[in-house]
């Protein structure tokens, strides 16, 4: 319900064309604006170590230990990604990945907007690109 009326309000202030603060849905093979979000993160050890800490909390069930979408707790059917590989259903880029996680795609993968920051979604990021494949 909750999501239904986030996703009404966000039409309106899209159709109104008042975004204030972005809020990029993902899209299946990617988003173009979404990728233009820029990590303002610094990918540090202390901002890995935070991510790899949510990473644990919140994800863990569903993507496995080893992030390779393993863990085999999503209710809804649909399998959890492997997030150490280097296919990306929505898209490759920091920003892509950052909206995916902030706003969710599925009723398994939902978005985090309500339960963590910004902040703590980009530490994830940086989690998720430590553990993935070199460039
Ligand atoms: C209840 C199970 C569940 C939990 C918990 C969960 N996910 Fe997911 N995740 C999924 C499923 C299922 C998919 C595939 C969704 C789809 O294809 O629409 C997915 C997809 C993703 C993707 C997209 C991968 C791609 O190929 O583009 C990312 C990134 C991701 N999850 C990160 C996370 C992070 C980070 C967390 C913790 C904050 C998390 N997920 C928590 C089930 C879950």
């Amino acid at each position: 319900m909750f999501r239904i009326q986030t996703g009404i309000a966000l039409a309106a202030i899209l159709a109104a064309g008042q975004v204030t603060v972005p809020r990029t849905l993902p899209r299946f093979g990617g988003n173009p604006e979404a990728a233009r979000i820029a990590n303002p993160s610094a990918r540090t050890p202390e901002s890995v170590a935070a991510g790899k800490r949510t990473y644990q909390r919140l994800c863990v069930n569903c993507h496995g230990p080893e992030a390779k979408g393993d863990g085999g707790g999503a209710g809804g059917g649909g399998q959890p990604a492997d997030l150490t590989d280097d296919h990306w259903d929505y898209g490759a880029t920091d920003g892509e990945i950052f909206s995916v996680i902030r706003e969710g795609t599925s009723a398994d993968m939902q978005g985090y907007a309500d339960q963590i920051s910004d902040a703590e979604i980009w530490n994830l990021v940086n989690y998720l690109r430590s553990i993935g494949p070199r460039k």
